[in-house]
């Protein structure tokens, strides 16, 4: 009887001083970096940095096997769990194992396709104020967009007047803390002087000035007893399956900490991208208007063309461009032996431009995304992750982001501005600055 026996390798990559300066490189300008090495150990390679043991793949086959087909295997890395944890609370985004499942599974059904679509008006009513103030002339939109999708955030999840001030606070508490870490994950070796210069408890005080806030947005719903039918609603309303009980006040504050987090920067990036895409090919942009100005609210949602414009954004700049697992125990892929502790970055940005995958890779041609076309795509695009920890907000972002190009487009119009953005890669794909020249139709 014949026996066949498997040949398991490390993947190549570079070796211990390599990786050093790989890594050092890399966190100046990660995507050059990651490109270069990408091209030279076609799509796969690993970095060896003595304890820690990393391998960066846009292969398709590779990351779909670590998100979906082997995802027991892998876990969210320490840096995405209890770094992040530490400012951000435990919330979906940063919790793992047994804890994640528990919450996904509650709050899972609050947002399917039909509870979402009972958001749309006041996605709708949050547009149409934004509008009413938004700016014409050469302008940077990035801040905009900013704004838009933070008040997108808060108004679906405490559908009543928010306090300005409150409003505010809220907002800048997020955005300072998320700055600081930002600046904290790029400055490791400065992490001591953060600590004793008191930048790091400042810090921390401010994440609980932000918990402060919604505590009190969840008490004046709670002390009133009424209904909204929001998110704030669903999350107070969800049951654990196994005991029938409510989340403790805690929870919820953590979990809607993390959906103001992971919804609204991801969310302004993509809009942005795909109005300065626009702006740079006018055909396609007189065509969506042309398509789309006639529309219901519905429709809006449902139509195919501002999909795929924001889809082929998405493709060109994933806002969430890289994701990182760790394996749980040794494994093997493609006769590759991955061992366990091993971080496998996901660099969705490669794939997404890999002329390998995509033909026309750097070009925007939302077309691609169009009717039968868009089947082939289904497996090298990524922009909201895959498997049982796929973006939980993806059909609110589609939703929101489609309500609002729609609008926009029907009420301005946009041509370049004088400079190009610069994109600044960590843990989404910001733009420095987005300039747009905007004009009243
Ligand atoms: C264009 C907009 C958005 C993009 C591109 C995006 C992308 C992603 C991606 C790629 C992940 C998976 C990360 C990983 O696998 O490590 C994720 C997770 C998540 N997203 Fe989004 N997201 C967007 C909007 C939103 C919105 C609007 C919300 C909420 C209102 C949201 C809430 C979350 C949460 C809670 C998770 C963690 C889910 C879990 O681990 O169970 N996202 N997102």
């Amino acid at each position: 009887m014949a026996t066949t026996t498997h040949t398991t390798v490390l993947h190549p990559g570079y070796g211990f001083l390599r990786s050093l300066v790989r890594t050092y490189k890399s966190a100046r300008k990660p995507i050059e970096t990651m490109q270069e090495s990408m091209a030279r150990f076609q799509g796969t390679y690993a970095v060896n940095l003595g304890m820690m043991r990393v391998i960066a793949t846009q292969d398709p086959g590779l990351i779909e096997h670590v998100l979906k087909n082997n995802h027991r295997n892998y876990q969210k890395s320490s840096i995405q769990t209890d770094y992040l944890g530490r400012f951000l609370g435990r919330g979906l985004l940063t919790a793992n194992g047994d804890y994640w499942l528990k919450q996904r599974r509650l709050i899972q059904p609050g947002f399917h396709m039909d509870k979402i679509q009972a958001l749309y008006g006041i996605m709708e009513n949050t547009v149409n104020r934004f509008l009413h103030n938004f700016p014409a002339g050469t302008i940077d939109i990035y801040p905009l967009m900013h704004r838009l999708a933070f008040d997108m955030v808060i108004d679906t999840l405490f559908n009543v007047d928010v306090p300005a001030e409150k409003r505010t606070q809220l907002g800048s508490f997020i955005s300072e803390v998320q700055e600081f870490v930002i600046k904290d994950v790029r400055q490791p070796y400065n992490r001591w002087w953060f600590r004793l210069s008191g930048e790091m408890s400042a810090n921390l005080k401010k994440a609980e000035g932000a918990r402060d806030v919604i505590r009190f947005l969840i008490r004046q719903r709670t002390a009133t007893n009424t209904r909204h039918n929001d998110l704030l609603d669903m999350l107070l309303d969800a049951r654990y399956e196994d005991n029938g009980e409510a989340m403790t006040e805690s929870q919820v504050i953590d979990e809607i900490l993390i959906l103001l987090i992971a919804g609204h920067e991801t969310t302004a990036n993509a809009l942005s991208w795909s109005l300065y895409l626009l702006a740079h090919n006018r055909a396609e942009l007189l065509t969506l208007r042309n398509a789309t100005a006639a529309l219901t609210l519905n429709e809006v949602v449902m139509n195919p063309a501002l999909s795929a414009v924001i889809k082929e954004s998405m493709r060109l700049y994933p806002p969430a461009w890289i994701s990182d697992r760790v394996a749980l125990e040794d494994d093997v892929y493609n006769n590759y032996v991955i061992p366990k502790g091993t971080v496998i970055v996901s660099f969705y940005y490669g794939l997404h431009r890999d002329p390998k995958h995509w033909q026309a890779a750097q070009t925007f041609q939302p077309a691609r995304f169009l009717g039968e076309g868009e089947k082939s795509t289904k497996k090298i695009f990524y922009p909201f992750g895959a498997g049982p920890r796929l973006c939980i907000g993806n059909n609110f972002a589609m939703a929101e982001m489609c309500i609002f190009l729609q609008a926009f487009l029907k009420q301005f119009d946009v041509h370049p501005g004088n400079t190009t953005p610069v994109i600044r890669p960590l843990v989404t794909l910001r733009p420095d600055r987005v300039e747009l020249r905007i004009q009243n139709v």
